[in-house]
């Protein structure tokens, strides 16, 4: 694993405003993820997000895992301005996630990306290169 951090914005001198770490596509690495993100939170004092933000990564984490067939992903988070956050996650695969309005009542699939839209304030997917990226925005303060 490696992971990264810059101090561009941070709240005091020894913060880091953003934090990111890649891992292999396998199963184990959505809680190292999830585990970075609760960090980077604590770090910047708004722990209260933990459960929200945590959700968030296991699901884009999970479906660069499950879907992209990637090598790894890479998942960031930093603090931005005016009390919000962005989470992102990254990876090499081909296809496009595709929400689906509609999941089938019997079926635990197909709700992950339902669950992010309601929990993020915004969130969209860029692609440059090769690289895909689903990004989510979240307000530090929760209803
Ligand atoms: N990172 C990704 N790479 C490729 N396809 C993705 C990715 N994320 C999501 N998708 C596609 O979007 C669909 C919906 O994702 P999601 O709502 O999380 O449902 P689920 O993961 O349960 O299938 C997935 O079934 C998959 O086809
Ligand atoms: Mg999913």
């Amino acid at each position: 694993m490696t992971t990264t951090h810059t101090r561009a914005h941070a709240r005091t001198a020894d913060v880091p405003s953003s934090f990111s770490g890649s891992w292999p596509c396998e199963l184990e690495s959505a809680v190292y993820a999830k585990r970075l993100v609760r960090d980077a939170l604590t770090a910047w004092g708004i722990g209260q997000l933990g459960a929200d933000a945590a959700l968030v990564a296991s699901e884009l984490a999970g479906n660069a895992i499950q879907h992209a067939g990637c090598q790894s992903f890479r998942l960031s988070i930093a603090l931005l301005a005016q009390r919000r956050i962005r989470i992102s996650v990254s990876d090499q695969g081909g296809a496009l996630p595709e929400m689906l309005r509609a999941p089938d009542e019997e079926s635990e699939r197909g709700r992950g990306l339902l669950i992010v839209a309601a929990i993020a304030d915004r969130w969209g997917t860029e692609v440059v290169g090769p690289d895909k990226t689903v990004w989510t925005e979240l307000s530090t303060e929760r209803p």
